[in-house]
């Protein structure tokens, strides 16, 4: 129960996009990972509720939310009513993190905050016993097919230890340029769940990558 896997779909066919979410259905998938991107925390816009609300009614896996996106406070409710049940929000995105951490909670979803490359994972000490998943960006978010970031492997490491000191059950995930080699370090670091966007979706058969990644 510790190696998990949540397929992103963002490098989804966009044309067949029932036909993608029956596939995760029928796969050993653990989340469905979906990118919400605004345009101006990240440099690219992908899509929003209203997907989110119609793959909810096929979908048989948790949807897994990752806001990319300035001032989520006030779309936190919605994307839960669209269902989710894990909802992400960026540290560099929230300036009161531990109000928007609890409002999370309150509407009966998981709590969850994500570090871009270049935040030190020390800046989640305080509230590290709120969440139930921290998201390590391994790549600089916007874009799917991207290089994966060595410097990762150290600050799962470090995070697996603020978790383990602060006794809580919080989970490791990890998001971009994840593929076999790179996942199964990841693991072996300490990580959790791994979301793997075009290494799944390029693949010729990915239910079988999806089951390869989780049983690396
Ligand atoms: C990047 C997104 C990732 C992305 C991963 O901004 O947060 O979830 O879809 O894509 P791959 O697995 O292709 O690096
Ligand atoms: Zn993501």
């Amino acid at each position: 129960m510790n190696q998990l896997v949540a397929p992103s779909i963002l490098s989804a066919d966009f044309n067949n996009l029932g036909k993608d979410i029956k596939m995760i259905n029928e796969s050993e998938a653990d989340y469905i990972h979906f990118d919400v991107m605004d345009g101006v925390f990240v440099p690219n816009i992908s899509f929003g509720i209203p997907v989110i609300e119609h793959v909810k009614r096929i979908a048989q896996k948790p949807l897994d939310v990752h806001l990319m996106i300035v001032n989520p406070d006030h779309l936190i409710e919605p994307f839960v009513k669209a269902g989710a049940s894990i909802v992400t929000v960026h540290y560099e995105a929230c300036t009161h993190l531990h109000r928007t951490i609890q409002s999370i909670k309150a509407l009966g979803a998981k709590a969850s905050v994500s570090l871009n490359p270049h935040t030190p994972v020390a800046v989640l000490e305080d509230v590290i016993g709120e969440l139930d998943m921290v998201l390590l960006m391994s790549v600089n978010p916007g874009f799917g097919g991207q290089k994966f970031i060595e410097h990762t492997y150290d600050k799962v490491r470090k995070l697996k230890q603020m978790i383990d000191a602060s006794n809580s059950a919080c989970l490791i995930e990890v998001d971009g340029g994840v593929n076999f080699e790179t996942g199964k370090k990841l693991y072996e670091a300490g990580a959790n769940v791994l979301v793997a966007g075009s290494f799944v979706f390029n693949s010729v058969n990915p239910k079988e990558t999806i089951a390869g990644l989780r049983s690396l």
